[in-house]
């Protein structure tokens, strides 16, 4: 079985990333943050504000647990490592693959990514938008089989830097 998750902050390149390692292995490409919306019907957005973050990552932790024995490429919200339980699960899948990109280049990702609008981004100056970057950096290292730095390199070769790295 072949199973690689991808972690790192908002906007550093899960789901792009995700999509050409998917296609060039041949395997299934799923997305909690997809998955999370198809269980509960509402978008991101409309659950951080209805219910709440607490909430939210209650049902992220869930749906990471179901995928324990699923084969594919996992792309993860860039919370997903927040709960101990959620970093000892992911602690077990065959890879995990750290993208680390610095913050400058999120926030101009993420500004420009109007069709993902992030609550935690939207709902925090830029200064705590940076302080949970800062808080959140050990926390992906500590799970991650694999770091990758995503500062400018282009789709293409940066997947064919995990897979040589992963070893699939
Ligand atoms: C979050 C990241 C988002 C999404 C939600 C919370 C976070 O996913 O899960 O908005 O806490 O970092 P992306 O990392 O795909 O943007």
């Amino acid at each position: 079985m072949k199973q690689i998750v991808l972690v790192g902050f908002m906007g550093a390149g899960k789901t792009t990333i995700g999509r050409q390692l998917a296609q060039r292995l041949q395997l299934p490409l799923i997305d909690t943050d997809h998955l999370i919306e198809a269980r509960t019907g509402k978008n991101i957005p409309e659950l951080f504000s209805i219910h709440g973050e607490e909430h939210f990552r209650v049902i992220e932790a869930q749906v990471l647990d179901s995928l324990a024995d699923t084969e594919g490429i996992i792309s993860t919200g860039g919370g997903i490592i927040l709960k101990d339980s959620s970093r000892l699960k992911l602690k077990q899948f065959q890879s995990v693959v750290y993208l680390s990109v610095p913050i400058e280049d999120l926030i101009t990702r993420i500004k420009k990514d109007h069709e993902n609008p992030r609550p935690l981004f939207l709902n925090h100056s830029e200064q705590a938008f940076r302080e949970i970057y800062q808080s959140r950096m050990p926390l992906y290292e500590d799970v991650a089989t694999v770091i990758i730095e995503n500062s400018g390199k282009d789709p293409q070769s940066l997947t064919k830097e995990i897979i040589e790295k992963v070893g699939v």
